[in-house]
């Protein structure tokens, strides 16, 4: 997602802004600016683009000043462009902000009634509207930001400069990363420590609800409720690249840990408790077009593909409409019967690969109505569709796919249950107490996370297997075909994913005592079925990894079992997927792959 950095020295602070901003590009983003001060004013530059766009300004009209905040950023509200590009200015006061606030549409509503201009899509210019306002009351800038966190509800890393402080940074904290570099007679802040490393190795990070003011020679910390902040800066020892990586080894594992921060992030400002629904945001689905939808038809590639074969399964089962889910690549060459009446779905993480892109004009140019599902703003079936549903899982780098197929599964939940309150199939009380569950989610994955150790144990136990297994039922069998997917795309290893019910159909003639097969074991109504699976395998020697969420599950059948938390069956798959994803990462690393980039494999496919 976005990258900050500020800086407040003795140096021109313009190419050590871009500097910094350079270290945070692999968190992806589509545009970038900075705000330094001159002496008198603030100088804001923003460019759409990469950051040789934004260098290239600052080559044309030089700022000079050694005091400044910079920012890349990637799109959430509003789409990729120099006007929606960070820094956002009111009056005085410059803002940068990684983020989601969530209540920002009764905030933008309120401010323009004030009176108050709008010059961009985002979210975060009614930051800069906020602090504005509170510092024409008299407040200093540290004050007049603590009343702006007072009203705004969300996710947010903040950078605040004012015109009229010519040495100081203003900086804010809740769920978004943040940290403070403390040099000799210089003060950073960036999102992340790769930005400060060439600057110092002495940071602070921020912990949520936390405030921060950076001068040259002091940094003063406090909880946005007033409360003194005392805490010691830690020295990194990290290499750069380790930094990059947020000290894991891979970026797949990175994002695998990722996960409840993307899950949170897809859910949030969306999510009505009190009413068991979602927000219909910008799906473009109205009360009636949700209840005359006929069909639905979720079209994907790869692993997305496997997120729609999921979807078919929520859609029918919570919203009762009939689904079904296509490989975009064979869509266009049946001569499809699709039109008004059919809602298409197109799921993809980069928006861009092309069958998914073809498919989703070709229903298009027949009538139906599309859905884009994809995590990139802007991006190419975002722009031919009709509504999106944005993943917020943040860019994904390794190019196995992990924490947006979650993302994916979790917004098609959102979808699900939309048009299920729509359509009468879930009514108030059942939407209430399954979001009352989903939102419980993220800390579960948290749960499985923590158990990583031990899989990493289970993965050299099978790392020399030629070929492995995976079976699933019901709400498990996607994530059986995703699990298979994932070990051969970064290990190399030959696996298949199957529907439990269809192994005595023709692989069980490949068990023997060399062939792990990955059972998924839920306590959900396939269960049973699932463990006649596992006699079966056991029968001949076959070794059975059950994924589980009740010890008694595999009892003693199983070589190992790996334990996620219960949960309602509708989410199941949003945990029992992260173990297999560590398995997967774990066995092509004591393999030695190249796991991030595997051979022959791109992270976006853009020729069909
Ligand atoms: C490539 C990637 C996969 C991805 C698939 C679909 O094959 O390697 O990880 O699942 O494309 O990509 P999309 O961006 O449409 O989700």
């Amino acid at each position: 997602m976005c990258g900050i950095i500020g800086y407040v020295g003795n140096e021109e602070c313009a190419p050590i802004l871009l500097e910094g901003l350079r270290r945070l590009e692999y968190r992806g983003y589509d545009s970038a600016g900075v705000a330094v001060h001159d002496g008198t004013e603030l100088r804001v530059l923003r460019a759409a683009g990469k950051l040789t766009a934004l260098g290239d300004a600052l080559a044309r009209t030089p700022v000079h000043g050694t005091t400044g905040i910079g920012h890349t950023r990637w799109a959430t509200h509003g789409k990729p462009s120099e006007h929606n590009a960070h820094p956002h200015v009111s009056g005085g006061i410059a803002v940068v902000h990684n983020g989601i606030i969530e209540n920002h549409v009764e905030l933008k509503q309120r401010l323009k009634a004030e009176g108050r201009e709008f010059l961009s899509d985002t979210d975060t210019e009614i930051v800069a509207h906020l602090v504005d306002l509170a510092t024409q009351r008299g407040l200093d800038l540290f004050e007049a930001l603590r009343s702006a966190l007072r009203e705004i509800r969300g996710a947010y890393a903040i950078a605040v400069m004012s015109k009229s402080d010519p040495a100081r940074i203003v900086l804010a904290k809740n769920a978004s990363p943040l940290v403070v570099g403390i040099g000799d007679g210089v003060m950073l802040a960036a999102s992340d420590v790769p930005a400060l490393l060439s600057h110092t190795r002495d940071v602070i990070f921020l912990e949520d609800g936390e405030m921060a003011e950076i001068t040259r020679a002091k940094v003063r910390l406090e909880r946005v409720d007033g409360t003194r902040v005392d805490r010691a800066p830690v020295r990194i020892t990290w290499s750069l690249m380790q930094a990059e990586r947020g000290g894991y080894k891979h970026f797949m594992l990175k994002e695998i840990h990722e996960q409840p921060r993307a899950l949170e992030d897809t859910l949030r400002g969306r999510v009505v408790l009190e009413t068991g629904d979602f927000e219909a945001g910008e799906m473009g689905i109205g009360d009636d077009d949700a209840k005359t939808v006929k069909r639905v038809i979720l079209l994907a590639c790869g692993t997305s593909y496997h997120a729609a074969l999921h979807g078919r399964y929520l859609l029918e089962g919570l919203a009762r409409v009939p689904a079904v889910a296509e490989l975009a690549s064979e869509f266009r060459y049946r001569n499809p019967v699709v039109g008004p009446g059919d809602l298409v779905v197109a799921v993809s993480q980069s928006g861009e690969t092309a069958d998914t892109l073809a498919a989703a004009k070709e229903a298009k140019e027949r009538g139906a109505r599309i859905l884009a599902v994809v995590n990139v703003q802007g991006s190419a079936i975002a722009r031919m569709a009709h509504g999106t549903l944005y993943t917020h899982a943040g860019p994904e780098i390794g190019v196995a796919s992990t924490k947006c197929f979650t993302a994916q599964l979790a917004a098609l939940t959102m979808l699900s249950i939309y048009l299920g309150r729509r359509r009468g199939a879930v009514t108030r009380e059942v939407g209430v107490a399954l979001l009352a569950e989903l939102v419980a989610v993220p800390n579960k994955m948290r749960d499985v996370l923590a158990t990583a150790r031990h899989i990493e144990t289970v993965a050299r136990s099978i790392m020399h297997a030629r070929d492995a297994l995976f079976l699933g039922r019901g709400l498990s069998s996607a994530v059986a075909l995703e699990g298979a997917l994932k070990l051969k795309e970064i290990s190399y290893v030959h696996a298949e994913g199957y529907a439990g019910g269809e192994m005595k159909h023709g692989p069980l003639a490949l068990v023997d005592r060399d062939m792990p097969v990955v059972c998924l074991l839920p306590s959900d109504s396939t269960l049973e079925k699932m463990q006649s699976n596992v006699q079966e395998v056991r029968a001949r020697d076959g070794q059975v990894i059950a994924v589980v969420d009740d010890d008694k599950a595999a009892a003693s059948l199983a070589a190992h079992t790996l334990k996620v938390p219960p949960t309602h069956e509708w989410f199941t798959p949003l945990l029992t997927s992260i173990p297999l994803q560590l398995l997967s990462y774990y066995v092509a690393d004591l393999r030695g792959t190249d796991v991030d980039q595997p051979r022959n494999l791109a992270k976006t496919v853009t020729v069909e």
